[in-house]
């Protein structure tokens, strides 16, 4: 496993009381170079080191991510004062693609989760301010609910405890080995 692995694996743990600590920031590019960035929900990491979020493809990062897989993930952890910066290749996974996985995705989410998915399009102009009303079953898995996968190439670990803070940076070489550098923060 590689070394930032283990220290992710301690940070979740030591925060595990903070439900914020189980949100990140995803970065994406639009065609014209535009960058978004988004919050979103962490849904666990993959045992070959993909981070794993849930989605909508009516969204833009969708569409986004399809165009350009580069994605980066910003992570803090505010209990541990430590920062995690993911330079990572992203993969949109849809109920076509993988219904096991999708699925699986899908049956985790509470029914209030699932409704955000039932409400129309998003990002489409709301006409009026009456209650959303649900579109579909929760039961049924909606063909737009996708898994997205970033699969992280390089870490930049930056923790403020101490003087001077401690930065490394770990990144994945070309046979799949894991480098790590120390860095002035
Ligand atoms: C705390 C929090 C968690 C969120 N989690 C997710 C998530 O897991 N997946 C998601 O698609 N959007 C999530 N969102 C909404 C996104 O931040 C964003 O507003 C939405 O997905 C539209 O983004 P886009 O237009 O760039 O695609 C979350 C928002 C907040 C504030």
């Amino acid at each position: 496993m590689p070394r930032w692995r283990q220290g992710l694996t301690k940070s979740l743990h030591q925060s595990r009381s903070m439900p914020e600590s189980r949100y990140f920031q995803l970065a994406s590019v639009d065609e014209a170079g535009m960058p978004f960035c988004r919050t979103v929900v962490y849904r666990g990491l993959t045992d070959n080191n993909q981070l794993m979020v849930i989605s909508d493809t009516r969204s833009e990062k969708y569409q986004q991510l399809s165009d350009n897989p580069k994605a980066q993930v910003c992570w803090y952890f505010s209990k541990t004062r430590e920062q995690y910066r993911f330079s990572t290749l992203s993969t949109v996974i849809t109920l076509e693609d993988d219904t096991t996985l999708v699925t699986a995705q899908w049956h985790k989410l509470s029914d209030a989760g699932k409704k955000q998915f039932l409400w129309g399009e998003p990002g489409s102009v709301r006409n009026d301010e009456r209650a959303l009303t649900i579109n579909g079953h929760f039961e049924d898995v909606p063909t737009h609910f996708c898994v997205i996968l970033l699969a992280i190439y390089e870490v930049d670990y930056l923790n403020l405890r101490g003087n001077p803070q401690y930065r490394e940076r770990h990144h994945l070489d070309k046979n799949d080995n894991w480098s790590s550098q120390s860095l002035i923060p």
